[in-house]
């Protein structure tokens, strides 16, 4: 017997439309991956930036950045997050020593590149400020990504 497409081409259509604004839905709330390279470029650029290989310099968020992946393999941690943490954290530096408030500076630093070269759901934006904001206290978190 042959098959019989019991759809009109008209209800596979509005199927189709149902399914493709289904995907534009959730495409819209899944933010494109991060291009890292540009961020860095941009952020290593900034104004008020230091040698590049002083204590807390770049050379320095690299570093953080490639042992926080490492950690984010075992941990489960986001890694957007961990990536953003290294980059972030020390950029608002103002000297190489004790600099209360430089995480929170480079957590308010990092809102000002949202939306333009990087997007994070808020939930994940908010443990990057937290960990950004609290990493000089040196206490333990629960949340993997926050402790990676
Ligand atoms: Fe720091
Ligand atoms: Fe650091």
């Amino acid at each position: 017997m042959p098959f019989v497409n019991t759809w009109s081409d008209t209800e596979t259509n509005h199927e189709n439309i149902a399914l493709l604004n289904n995907f534009n839905a959730c495409s819209t709330m899944i933010p494109p991956p991060i291009d890292f390279h540009r961020l860095w470029t941009a952020v290593t650029l900034a104004p008020n930036h230091r040698d590049p290989y002083s204590v807390h310099g770049p050379d320095h968020w690299r570093r953080v950045e490639r042992n926080g992946c490492i950690l984010a393999a075992k941990t489960g941690a986001k890694i957007d997050v961990v990536r953003l943490f290294a980059l972030f954290h020390d950029s608002r530096r103002e000297n190489e020593g004790w600099d209360p408030g430089h995480g929170k500076r480079g957590a308010e630093f990092a809102a000002t590149f949202r939306g333009r070269f990087f997007d994070l759901p808020d939930e994940d934006f908010e443990l990057f400020r937290y960990a950004c904001i609290w990493h000089t206290e040196g206490e333990h978190h629960d949340d993997p990504t926050i402790g990676t």
